[in-house]
């Protein structure tokens, strides 16, 4: 595979979000060979069963990005020890109707940063059971909780010097794991 795209799903809609920043941070690590997109969650309707046989046109969208992506990574913050709502809402649409799911068979990578010291452990965790259910084969290896706090980004926007080899080593092994899987 010479050129490889990554859909980015991040679950905060916040505009200062630290895994915003986090995702942007990560794709700059890549090499040019990877093209990271991230993909808009905030403007999906609540998810409604009974909208299966007509999904609303932001719905298409992110599904069609899913498609058309070799990978998803999703980066996540943790609320009340789960995922935040905004991403379950966004999962919910792209694996439906039945039979039609965005995600299987693609290779995807959790990472996430949160204020609290267990870095989005637990909400990765539930996020990790999701994902086994849509079909997604799931790097575990290494994992990555990150802490938001003072130094993780740089004045650029870039990851600081404390945490830029462990979340290089991140990197490479999450799109070493897509090309592995990638059809
Ligand atoms: C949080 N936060 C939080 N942090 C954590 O480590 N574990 C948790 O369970 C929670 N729960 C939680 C619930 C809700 C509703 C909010 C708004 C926040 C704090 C969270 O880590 C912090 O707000 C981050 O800044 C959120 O990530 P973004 O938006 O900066 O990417």
């Amino acid at each position: 595979m010479s050129r490889i795209t990554i859909a980015v799903i991040v679950g905060s809609l916040r505009r200062e979000s630290f895994n915003r920043r986090l995702a942007v941070a990560l794709a700059r690590l890549a090499p040019p060979e990877a093209e990271f997109k991230q993909l808009e969650i905030g403007d999906l309707p609540l998810y409604n069963q009974d909208d299966d046989g007509q999904q609303a046109a932001s719905v298409q969208r992110l599904k069609s990005e899913i498609r058309a992506a070799d990978g998803v990574m999703f980066v996540t913050p943790e609320y009340n020890r789960s995922i935040p709502g905004v991403l379950k809402n966004a999962i919910d649409h792209a694996s439906r109707p039945y039979g039609q799911s965005a995600f299987a068979g693609k290779p995807a990578g959790i990472i996430g940063a949160s204020v609290g010291a267990i870095g989005t452990a637990l909400a990765q965790q539930h996020l990790r059971n999701i994902l086994a259910y849509l079909d997604m084969p799931t790097l575990t290896a290494p994992e990555a909780f990150i802490h938001a706090k003072e130094g993780l980004f740089d004045e650029a926007g870039n990851i600081g010097p404390n945490s830029k080899a462990f979340l290089q080593g991140w990197v490479d092994a999450y799109l070493a794991w897509v090309k592995k899987h990638a059809a």
